[in-house]
């Protein structure tokens, strides 16, 4: 049983998200969806609310045979890898500019748990500058940012900034 752990914010979840979902369904059996509580940060959307956009929107995606869960966590990352009982951790790759973070955190996760490792994917093209915080930022200054998250998550976004 190939399991994996997709961690990250998704605040909000982004196409290029469900790209790096998709495909690595075709690489693992198992893909935890794990959505960070970060106590400090001022989300757009709640845990619960993102966790829902996610059950639904994976529920839409071209997964096969490979199971998605989606659940939150708090502390160390490869800790809770560890109690999943996942062998690796999925995180997408843009563009150069990303590799350094991105290296960093997979080697120093690597010294915390050598039993895991750190599988970087790329997602489409056409994703490749898409990240949850550009798409707030061009969304709350009123530019369009259809195809770059799915219609329904806009929608929220929408209802979200109208106070609903
Ligand atoms: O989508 P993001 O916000 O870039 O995801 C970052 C995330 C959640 C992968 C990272 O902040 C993380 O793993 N946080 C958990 C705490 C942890 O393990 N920190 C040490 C990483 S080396």
């Amino acid at each position: 049983m190939r399991r994996a752990i997709y961690p990250g914010s998704f605040d909000p979840v982004t196409n290029g998200h469900l790209d790096i979902i998709e495909r690595g369904c075709k690489l693992f059996d198992e893909i935890i969806i794990a959505i960070l509580v970060h106590p400090d940060k001022k989300p757009m959307f709640t845990i619960e609310e993102r966790v829902e956009m996610l059950e639904q929107l994976t529920g839409e995606i071209n997964k096969g045979a490979c199971v998605l869960r989606v659940d939150n966590f708090q502390g160390l990352l490869v800790k809770y890898a560890v109690e999943r009982e996942a062998q690796t951790i999925v995180r997408g790759i843009r563009a150069i500019s990303d590799y350094e973070y991105e290296l960093q955190m997979a080697l120093m996760n690597r010294r915390l748990e050598p039993r895991i490792e750190t599988v970087f994917m790329m997602p489409h093209e056409d994703y490749s500058y898409v990240s949850s915080r550009i798409v707030k930022e061009v969304f709350g200054l009123g530019g369009a940012i259809d195809g770059l998250v799915p219609a329904f998550v806009m929608e929220r976004m929408k209802r979200k900034s109208n106070g609903v």
